[in-house]
């Protein structure tokens, strides 16, 4: 977003133009960050055989799926779900790594029908694999490194005490379990957690992944989730990916000639490549000041967009309708009947009743965690591309809260 001609704009389109044509609460993509961020990370690990697959429940519309494909990634999905919306944008099996939790083997079993690496993450699930598969089916393991590293604890997964992955002391096991039922292992996978900003936190897992990996032979990859951190507030310092890009590609080469074949290193990010892209435009619905601060109140909330109260996540606001004057503070809330604090005590310039504001980062697990609480319609999606807005995802309407509920007669 920039200010061009006295608006805020997207690639020549303003901003307020489209909350007025698609009307609002509004999912705004710019196509072109994402295929930014794409192009940065490729840069960063050019002189290795990387492997993107996207982090699908990030942002999954078929069109941001037909987008990253374009530009050269595959997909981690998460769900038998997002496997087969991953197939139905036009994804390969092959270029899809599916990497569920505390799913049942049926699901796993349609998973392998439908033709995409498993990424298995746990031993109960690894010896029902065996015993079906034994080694007809290529498969990857994750472990869990017990590094603990995240933004905040609810998206820190590579401790001790978290449910995902195979623990790391339990190698040995693995081991066992392998050999018993002749699994053919083509891939290890790590993914310790969300918004990790050292450079060095990638290292440390990839070095825990290559001690492992020396215990398991025709290995073709190695994969390293995601988690990249990007800049929420203004003067954010977000992952420096050049710098993970020069150490991990290089301890990546030295161990590939340990190991003594050229593997593919794999990467899924999810927020690295959709979160800048999107905007949230919201209408002011009414401005109330109480003798402690005054709320802006606007037709959203954690219906739509659940970070700030589920994670304390920052999001940035704008008010696009003024460029100009002087600025005060408010407290952004939603409609919601929770304390669904959007943006506390934040700098806007001066607002008015109809004011659209634009709330940031709001690509990644925005749209993709949002509900139909408080019998809230979602909201649309419009993505732009080469200087054109296209609407991806119509408003829901009424029917859409109706459409599965069951009325008995009563
Ligand atoms: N790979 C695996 C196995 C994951 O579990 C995740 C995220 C990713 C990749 C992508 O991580 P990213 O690059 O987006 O950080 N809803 C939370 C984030 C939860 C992430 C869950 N797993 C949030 O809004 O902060």
């Amino acid at each position: 977003m920039e200010i061009k001609n006295q608006q805020y704009q997207i690639q020549g389109i303003a901003l307020t133009d489209l909350a007025k044509r698609y009307g609002t609460p509004l999912y705004v993509y710019d196509g072109q960050k994402i295929l930014d961020q794409v192009k940065l990370l490729q840069d960063a690990f050019s002189d290795v055989k990387l492997r993107i697959k996207y982090a699908t429940k990030a942002l999954s519309n078929i069109n941001i799926l037909k987008l990253v494909k374009k530009a050269g990634t595959g997909v981690d999905a998460v769900s038998i779900e997002e496997v087969k919306l991953c197939l139905h944008a036009g994804f390969q099996p092959q270029e899809i790594m599916y990497t569920p939790n505390s799913v049942s083997f049926e699901e796993i079993q349609e998973a392998v029908d439908l033709g995409v690496m498993i990424n298995i993450d746990n031993i109960p699930m690894l010896e029902h694999f065996g015993t079906y598969y034994g080694h007809q089916v290529p498969v990857c393991i994750r472990l869990n490194p017990h590094i603990l590293a995240g933004g905040n604890a609810k998206i820190s997964v590579g401790h001790i005490d978290s449910k995902f992955g195979i623990s790391i002391l339990q190698l040995k096991h693995v081991l066992k379990v392998v050999e018993a039922y002749d699994l053919q292992v083509v891939g290890l996978h790590v993914h310790t957690g969300s918004d990790i900003l050292d450079a060095d936190v990638f290292l440390k897992g990839a070095e825990i992944l290559f001690d492992a990996a020396k215990e398991f032979k025709g290995l073709k990859f190695l994969d390293f989730g995601g988690g990249f951190k990007v800049a929420y507030k203004p003067g954010d310092i977000a992952t420096d990916i050049k710098e993970v890009g020069v150490k991990v590609s290089q301890a990546f080469k030295d161990f590939c000639k340990e190991y003594g074949s050229e593997l593919e290193i794999w990467f899924e990010p999810g927020k690295f490549l959709v979160s800048e892209c999107g905007y949230l435009l919201v209408k002011v619905n009414v401005i109330k000041a109480t003798p402690a601060s005054t709320f802006v109140g606007v037709d959203s909330g954690l219906n739509h967009l659940i970070r700030p109260m589920m994670y304390d996540a920052y999001h940035d606001v704008v008010n696009i309708s003024r460029l100009e004057g002087p600025e005060r503070v408010y407290t952004v809330v939603g409609y919601i009947c929770e304390t669904d604090t959007i943006a506390a005590d934040r700098k806007l310039k001066e607002v008015q009743e109809g004011d659209i504001l634009a709330i940031k980062n709001a690509g990644a697990y925005g749209f993709s965690m949002s509900s139909n609480y408080n019998s809230r319609l979602r909201p649309a999606e419009v993505l732009i591309l080469n200087g054109e807005a296209y609407l991806i995802r119509e408003r829901e309407t009424f029917d859409d809260i109706l459409k599965h509920q069951i009325d008995i007669g009563l």
